[in-house]
């Protein structure tokens, strides 16, 4: 496609600011990536839980089960819940304090939340519908809710209720206390190779996970990715998860994590994630993305990213390089991940060589770093918002399009 057509097509896109416009990093200076959103009209774009997001450790994976049949038995639930859609569930924001902003999105925000009764915290990601109308977000949000409400995972959020008012819908997940990774990745620079090791590998199950449910998450950043009170890894933003079949062709995602057949508007499938898996293990263990610019044009980014030249700087290691350099090829029948052994090549993979990956599941190994939290709900790891008052409308709005919500 010549250059001002996809040009023309990238301009039809929302962008969302990372979390930190000015990063507070030595050479190279990371320029802020955010999210797109398609907007074009065709866009196709159990036990209970814990507070302070860690769930209570009551389903143990067995060290002997094949993890074959683990994934299996995950998918046989994962699939009960997702076919049996639930409309909303909670009372509604009477039920709870609103304490303060944890984060902001494009078409809401993600508040703390104590519940009165029990005194359990909470993350309450609100979604204006008026937004999510006019930006056609209607099939993602729809998406989001289902796919949260039906995965459960260690190393994934997932929503414990949800309910709408006359102006929002509502999602309540577990409160993950401990912060973005992305905060803790700016405030170290970067991650020693075990620390990254740590992260990467619950990030690789997690994917793992959802690819066996026919899941592609396609928003892998550190911003998306928290940290627990235990220093474990969950997964939060559902936005642009979607169920598939075979391949999808919408542009959407952050522009340094996406993909080449992302760009060239391929269609394209599970091979996204890891693509942006590689991203990320390069951003934790440099500090920086692979194909950074200066440039504020996006079109520089992307065409870098199809080139896929890219550097390591000083200090990685052979066998992590090694890693990053078989998952970021462009030739999909060459990109780990992607596969005849599918995520085993990256598992199995020398740089993650004695990962106890049971041990991690049941949250038995230690971790590297353990956020400090006072409480509950201690908030302190996260950013300062201003605050802003929910202005719910006195009539309902767009009843027909939320009637399933
Ligand atoms: N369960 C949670 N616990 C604590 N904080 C959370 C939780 N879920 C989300 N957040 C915070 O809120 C931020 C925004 O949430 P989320 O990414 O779901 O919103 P979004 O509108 O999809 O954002 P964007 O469009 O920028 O990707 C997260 O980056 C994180 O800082
Ligand atoms: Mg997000």
């Amino acid at each position: 496609m010549p250059r001002w057509e996809r040009w023309e097509q990238f301009k039809r896109q929302i962008f969302t600011r990372r979390r930190y416009p000015k990063p507070t990093m030595s050479e190279p200076v990371v320029k802020s990536a955010a999210t797109i959103k398609n907007l074009t009209p065709s866009a196709v774009k159990t036990s209970p839980l814990a507070v302070s997001g860690v769930r209570p450790a009551v389903k143990k994976f067995s060290h002997n089960s094949e993890y074959k049949q683990i994934l299996n038995r995950l998918k046989v639930d994962f699939e009960k819940k997702y076919n049996n859609v639930k409309a909303s569930s909670g009372n509604g924001l009477q039920d709870y304090d609103v304490l303060k902003t944890l984060g902001t999105g494009a078409f809401g925000v993600v508040k703390l939340i104590r519940r009165k009764n029990t005194e359990e915290y909470f993350a309450l990601k609100i979604l204006s519908k008026e937004k999510i109308v006019r930006h056609k977000q209607l099939q993602h949000t729809a998406n989001e809710k289902r796919i949260l409400q039906s995965v459960e995972f260690p190393f994934l959020v997932n929503m414990e209720c949800c309910f709408k008012d006359n102006s929002y819908i509502y999602l309540v997940m577990p409160f993950v206390c401990g912060g973005e990774m992305f905060a803790l990745l700016r405030k170290s620079k970067r991650f020693g190779e075990e620390q990254a090791k740590f992260y990467g590998a619950q990030v690789a199950l997690a994917i793992e996970y959802l690819h066996h449910m026919n899941l592609i998450y396609r928003d892998l950043k550190p911003e998306n990715i928290l940290i627990d009170m235990k220093g474990y890894v969950k997964i939060t933003d559902f936005g642009f998860c979607k169920l598939i079949r075979d391949r999808t062709w919408t542009l959407c995602g952050t522009p340094e994590y996406l993909a080449p057949e992302i760009i060239q508007s391929r269609g394209y499938g599970k091979s996204v994630d890891w693509w942006s898996f590689g991203i990320l293990l390069y951003e934790m263990a440099a500090g920086y993305t692979p194909f950074y610019t200066n440039s504020s044009d996006h079109m520089v980014l992307f065409e870098k990213i199809c080139k896929g030249k890219f550097r390591f700087p000083a200090g990685f290691g052979g066998d992590l390089k090694h890693l990053i350099q078989n998952i970021l090829h462009a030739d999909l029948t060459r990109r780990f991940g992607n596969l005849k052994n599918g995520a085993n090549d990256i598992k199995q993979h020398i740089w993650f060589r004695g990962t106890n990956w049971i041990g991690l599941m049941n949250m038995e190994v230690s971790a590297p770093f353990i956020p400090k939290i006072s409480g509950p709900g201690d908030a302190s790891q996260f950013d300062i918002y201003d605050e802003q008052d929910l202005k719910i409308a006195s009539k309902c709005m767009f009843i027909k399009e939320f009637a399933d919500f």
